[in-house]
């Protein structure tokens, strides 16, 4: 049911540093950073090839993801996001098989403007799992 992995999200407290850290040190193409108010996080992308990496900065004062900082001071990988052909379908198959899926279950339009679930981590393997219907 899942297909590629599309993205892995990392949280860090500061973009700049980040976006340098992987640019610089570890030699990636790394795109401009762009905010994304709706989602209360400014994003920069590492494009991998394969996959890409999101730094993740938090965006105003109840950007969704400041928790996480807070427990995190250093930053940290928040989620994995792999690609399904229909999201709805595959929310009722994790459904039927006892998986939680976050919110009230309805696909919302995630940061790539498709629409996006998150299914919770204690049920897999205490990974945060976005799955992003391309
Ligand atoms: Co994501």
């Amino acid at each position: 049911m899942i297909g590629k992995l599309n993205h892995v999200a990392i949280i860090v407290p500061d973009l700049e540093k980040a976006t340098a850290l992987y640019r610089d040190t570890l030699g990636a193409k790394v795109l401009p950073p762009h905010a994304l108010p709706e989602h209360g996080v400014t994003a920069v992308f590492v494009e991998l090839g394969n996959t890409r990496v999101e730094l993740l900065e938090p965006l105003g004062a109840e950007s969704p993801v400041r928790g996480f900082l807070s427990r995190n001071p250093d930053g940290g990988m928040h989620h994995v996001c792999y690609e399904v052909a229909d999201i709805k379908a595959a929310r009722d198959r994790l459904r039927a098989s006892g998986a939680r899926v976050l919110g009230d279950g309805e696909p919302r339009i995630g940061a790539h403007g498709k629409p996006v679930l998150f299914l919770h981590p204690k049920d897999f393997c205490g990974t945060l799992i976005e799955l992003e219907e391309v």
